[in-house]
C-alpha cells in the first residue's frame, strides 16, 4: 500500500539563495497538497549589492559555507531527528541557472540521498516557480468552484532571469511558448534600478518608488506589444529609460525618480498583461498561473487580475504567497511531488555528466 504522505527536502542554490525546505505532500495529480515544514533561505544579497549583480564564483563559496548550516536548521525546524527514515526523497534544482553555483546543490543532494539511501528528483527552476502555487497561502481568484487548477494552464514566470509564458497540458508536461528575446523582466527592473542609483536587487526598490510616481510622465515603448507570437523584448525599454535619463541630465532639468520608476513599471507591466491575455484566449487555458521573483510586483498583481476578471472571467487565477514568488527551496519540493508520483528518479552520474544543465 503507498504511503499516504511523502515527505521531501529539497535544495535550491541556482542563484544567490541557499536554500533548503522540507515539504509534506498528499493527494495525488488530481488534489495535490501540501505542508511546509521548514522552509530556510540564507540570502547573499548584501554580498552581491556591492558588485551590482550576483558574481557566479563569489556565490558557489558563499553556498558551501551555507548548505551545512542550512541543512541543520532546516531539519530542526522539521522537528527531523533520523533523516533516512522520516523522509522520502532528495530533490534539487539541477538548472537553469549559474553553473558553479548548481554544482554545489547537487553535490550536497548527492550526497544526503547516498548517505541516507534515498531516491534523487532533479527540478527544473522554472518548474518550481510554476508549483509555488500549489504551496499554501497561494491566492486564488475568479474561484468558482473548489476544483484546484485545471488544465490546461497557463503560466507567466517572470524572474531575474528568465520571462516565459509557458503551456501546462498536465502536472510534468510543460510547453515553453514565449520567452524573451533579450533581457528578462526582472533583469529589466535591477538595470533601471541602477541606472536610478537604487538599491541591488532593483524590482522592490522601483515598484515602492513607483507608487508615488505618474504611470503617465514618459510614454516609454511597449517592445512586441502587438506582434503576435508570445515573445518579449525588454532591452529597447530598458535603453529608452537610459535615453530619457540622459536628456534630462543634459537639459539640467529635475529627475523626478518616481516618475521614471512609474512609467517604466507601467510599459513592462502593460506588455507582460496584454500578451498574457492574448496566450490565454488562444490556448483556452482554463487557469492562469503566476510565477518568479517579479510576480511580487503588486502593480502586476492587480492589473493581472483586473484584466483578467474583467475579460476572461472564466479562468482561474493563482498567485504564489509574496514570499515564495522569490527563490525559495519549498517550491523545489512541490515540484518534486510529482516526479515522485512517477518515479522519475535521477541518475546522479547522468546528471553529472552532462555539459549543460539547460532542462
Ligand atoms: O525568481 P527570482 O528570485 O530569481 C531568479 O530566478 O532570477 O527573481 C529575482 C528577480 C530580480 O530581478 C528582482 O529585481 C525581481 O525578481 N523582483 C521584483 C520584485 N521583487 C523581486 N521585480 C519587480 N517588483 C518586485 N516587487
Ligand atoms: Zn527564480
Amino acid at each position: 500500500m503507498r504511503k499516504q504522505s511523502l515527505t521531501i527536502l529539497a535544495i535550491e542554490t541556482s542563484c544567490d539563495e541557499t536554500a533548503i525546505a522540507v515539504v509534506k505532500a498528499r493527494g495525488g495529480f488530481q488534489h495535490p497538497r501540501f505542508e511546509i515544514l521548514a522552509n530556510i533561505v540564507a540570502s547573499q544579497v548584501k554580498l552581491h549589492a556591492k558588485w551590482g549583480g550576483v558574481v557566479p564564483n563569489l556565490a558557489k563559496r558563499e553556498h558551501i559555507k551555507n548548505l551545512p548550516i542550512v541543512l541543520a536548521r532546516a531539519l530542526k525546524k522539521a522537528r527531523i531527528t533520523h533523516p533516512e527514515k522520516k523522509l522520502d526523497a532528495i530533490a534539487v534544482t539541477a538548472g537553469p541557472g549559474l553553473e558553479p553555483a548548481l554544482w554545489t546543490g547537487i553535490t550536497c543532494a548527492k550526497n544526503l540521498a547516498e548517505q541516507w539511501n534515498l531516491p534523487g528528483i532533479a527540478v527544473n527552476h522554472m518548474e518550481g516557480h510554476i508549483t509555488a502555487v500549489v504551496l499554501p497561502k497561494s491566492k486564488i481568484k475568479n474561484k468558482k468552484s473548489k476544483l484546484p487548477i485545471q488544465f490546461p494552464a497557463l503560466a507567466l514566470l517572470v524572474s531575474g532571469g528568465h520571462t516565459e509564458l509557458v503551456l501546462i497540458k498536465q502536472w510534468l508536461d510543460y510547453t515553453v511558448i514565449g520567452s524573451t528575446l533579450d533581457d528578462a523582466a526582472g533583469e529589466a527592473f535591477d538595470k533601471v534600478a541602477r541606472m536610478l542609483d537604487l538599491g541591488y536587487p532593483g524590482g522592490p526598490h522601483i515598484s515602492r518608488l513607483a507608487r508615488t510616481g505618474s504611470r503617465m510622465a514618459f510614454p516609454f515603448p511597449r517592445p512586441m506589444i502587438h506582434t503576435k507570437n508570445f515573445d518579449f523584448s525588454f532591452s529597447g525599454l530598458k535603453t529608452a529609460v537610459l535615453y530619457t535619463l540622459r536628456e534630462l541630465k543634459e537639459k539640467k532639468a529635475v529627475i523626478k525618480k518616481e516618475d521614471i520608476a512609474a512609467s517604466f513599471e507601467n510599459a513592462v507591466v502593460d506588455v507582460l498583461v496584454k500578451k498574457t491575455l492574448r496566450a490565454i484566449q488562444e490556448t483556452n487555458a482554463r487557469s492562469l498561473i503566476l510565477g518568479g521573483g517579479v510576480a511580487a510586483n503588486t502593480y502586476l498583481r492587480a492589473h493581472i487580475v483586473r484584466d483578467v476578471q474583467r475579460s476572461l472571467p472564466q479562468c482561474k487565477i493563482f498567485l504564489p504567497a509574496p514570499q515564495l514568488t522569490t527563490d525559495n527551496a519549498a517550491m523545489i519540493g512541490a515540484a518534486a511531488y510529482f516526479h515522485v508520483l512517477k518515479k522519475q528518479y535521477v541518475n546522479w552520474n547522468e546528471l553529472h555528466a552532462h555539459a549543460t544543465l539547460d532542462l
